[in-house]
């Protein structure tokens, strides 16, 4: 079939083929030498990020909080907080954003609030208080409401008694984190009033925080919303009315049948997390086995146009494997996670990918060719590019949020602080210290992982049959490999990914995939060995290629 040069037809769809980069602030560059990252900072680390090929920021909260949850616990929704920057940074920081063509999502955490958000302040003072009923509160609360915990290992009840208010409140996460009352039209209008103020200052939309506890009714007796989801399709139809193009990005993190819901009619979130998919890329990887993705990609719904997945290898959270079943957690635990310590809430991993899999860096690339490739979005977190480590000495999922490691300087080229005035220990000494693993090193070691991803960026730029393609699973014989093609537009793109330790040569079914040659985009290697006739393609020990089919395009 016949390739058009510039004959894509426009989707107007932006985030179908973004390529998104998550950090946080504080721990990306430290602009002004107080070991803490901020603003001025992170826009000097613009061009970077550019050249790397990210087309979208999601940056993690970096709104004044006393920060006792990394900053999912905002007292004011209209700043930044002072350690980060001034609000001119951030506008600085967007327009330095634009000029490079990067769009920015900024995260919506508005499930709760800080128990120290002057709302929550006025509330438990008085009763009488118009900010009483933004938050959800009980004389007596239910009995035994534990098994609805979302952090079992460290809360023991949804409810805090307050002195002050006489009475207890709604807490689905930690204590300090009291529930907004999502059934009150003022908290609703409280909500449309943030989304509108980040997107006059320019930002493409914002990843909506515990999406499923925003809109429960949970603990809510007073006048319930009949139907949650209208508080998600009226954040929408606010969002588009401010601003067209703008998208929300949802973390919920539910059991494949409730998905769906989450997308609406096409009129609610744009994108969903990709949990699913996540848990059993590792289940994938520990069994060194095909299958279970192609499992998981199946029991994905059928989603509206418009919908799309956001595909990701790690998170900012623990890796959370709740949606596999109890042996097959227990077989990811016992590959990835043998010792106690490296899991967290009963349900998780709290480590980044390469020390999991021992350093392998065929392994690591491996994870990422299949970020690339997945029908979806694809979302990298800040460090992965270099494959940086953890720190399992550090508090619960701290162990994976320290300082980006950019060159083998003191600190890391992270700050020029004294490291105890540190916002965290960057990583040094062994594997995985900043001395070796670092991003100046790795732009000038041609086959370093930065510049392996570098080179992914680009070939699922013009794979757009990636992003928004129908897709399906290619049988190969070989239960190691998975095969996946994606057609878009008149576009055939094949990616062929090798699971396990050894080489294999897998065959296609020629027929199956319809006129002419398969055109080789990239690989692990250089593979000298075009597929033969019969289909015969060669795969490296966790080996990986892209092909596109009958192409004109290449
Ligand atoms: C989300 C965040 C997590 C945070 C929680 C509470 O799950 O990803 O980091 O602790 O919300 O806001």
């Amino acid at each position: 079939m016949e390739q058009h040069w510039g004959g894509q037809a426009m989707s107007g769809r932006w985030y179908e083929q973004a390529i998104v980069y998550s950090l946080d602030v504080e721990t990306f560059q430290d602009g002004d030498g107080d070991g803490v990252g901020d603003f001025a900072g992170l826009t000097g680390r613009l061009d970077y990020l550019a050249g790397l090929g990210v087309t979208c920021l999601w940056l993690l909260p970096f709104y004044p909080s006393p920060n006792r949850d990394n900053g999912y616990d905002v007292t004011d929704y209209y700043g930044v907080d002072p350690r980060l920057g001034t609000l001119g940074d951030f506008v600085v920081f967007m327009q330095e954003a634009r000029e490079r063509g990067i769009r920015v999502l900024v995260d919506l955490v508005v499930n709760h609030t800080s128990d120290q958000h002057p709302w929550f302040q006025a509330a438990r003072r008085d009763r009488h208080s118009r900010y009483r009923d933004y938050y959800v509160w009980t004389d007596e609360p239910p009995q035994d409401t534990r098994a609805k915990l979302v952090f079992p290992t460290v809360e023991d009840s949804l409810w805090e008694y307050d002195d002050a208010a006489g009475a207890y409140y709604l807490h689905r996460f930690y204590t300090h984190q009291p529930d907004l009352n999502i059934a009150n039209p003022a908290v609703r209008e409280e909500i449309r009033r943030i989304v509108g103020f980040w997107l006059e200052l320019g930002v493409s939309g914002f990843r909506v925080d515990a999406a499923p506890y925003l809109i429960e009714q949970l603990g809510i007796t007073d006048a319930p919303i009949d139907d949650p989801h209208r508080v998600l399709r009226e954040l929408r139809a606010f969002l588009a009315a401010q601003r067209g193009d703008a998208i929300l990005l949802a973390e919920s993190d539910v059991p494949p049948d409730e998905l769906r819901s989450f997308f609406g009619d096409g009129d609610e979130m744009h994108l969903l997390f990709n949990f699913i998919v996540n848990a059993h890329l590792f289940l994938a990887f520990a069994r060194e086995r095909a299958a279970p993705i192609a499992a998981s990609l199946r029991a994905l719904p059928a989603i509206p146009p418009g919908g799309q997945w956001a595909n990701f290898v790690r998170n900012h959270d623990e890796l959370d494997l709740e949606r596999l079943g109890d042996a097959e957690r227990e077989e990811v635990f016992r590959a990835f996670a043998p010792d106690k310590d490296m899991r967290i809430f009963g349900r998780g991993i709290r480590r980044r990918l390469p020390p999991m899999v021992g350093g392998d860096p065929r392994r690591v690339a491996l994870a990422y060719s299949l970020l690339f490739t997945l029908p979806g979005t694809p979302v990298l977190r800040y460090g992965e590019e270099i494959g940086m480590g953890d720190d399992l000495s550090l508090d619960g999922r701290t162990s994976v949020r320290t300082p980006m490691q950019w060159s083998g300087e003191a600190g890391g080229g992270f700050s020029t602080a004294p490291p105890d005035r540190f916002v965290r220990p960057v990583i040094a000494g062994g594997e995985y210290g900043y001395e070796r693993v670092n991003v100046a090193r790795q732009r000038r070691a041609p086959d370093s992982l930065l510049n392996r991803i570098e080179r992914l960026i680009r070939a699922r730029k013009e794979c757009p049959e990636f992003g928004r393609g129908a897709w399906r699973v290619l049988e190969t014989g070989e239960p190691a490999v998975f095969a996946q093609e994606s057609r878009w537009k008149g576009g055939r793109a094949l990616a062929l990914h090798n699971l396990a330790g050894d080489e294999c040569t897998v065959s296609l079914d020629r027929q199956d995939l319809g006129e002419g040659p398969l055109v080789e985009l990239l690989g692990d290697r250089d593979y000298e060995a075009a597929p033969d006739d019969a289909g015969g393609i060669r795969l490296g020990a966790y080996g990986y290629r892209w092909f596109r089919v009958g192409a004109m395009r290449h």
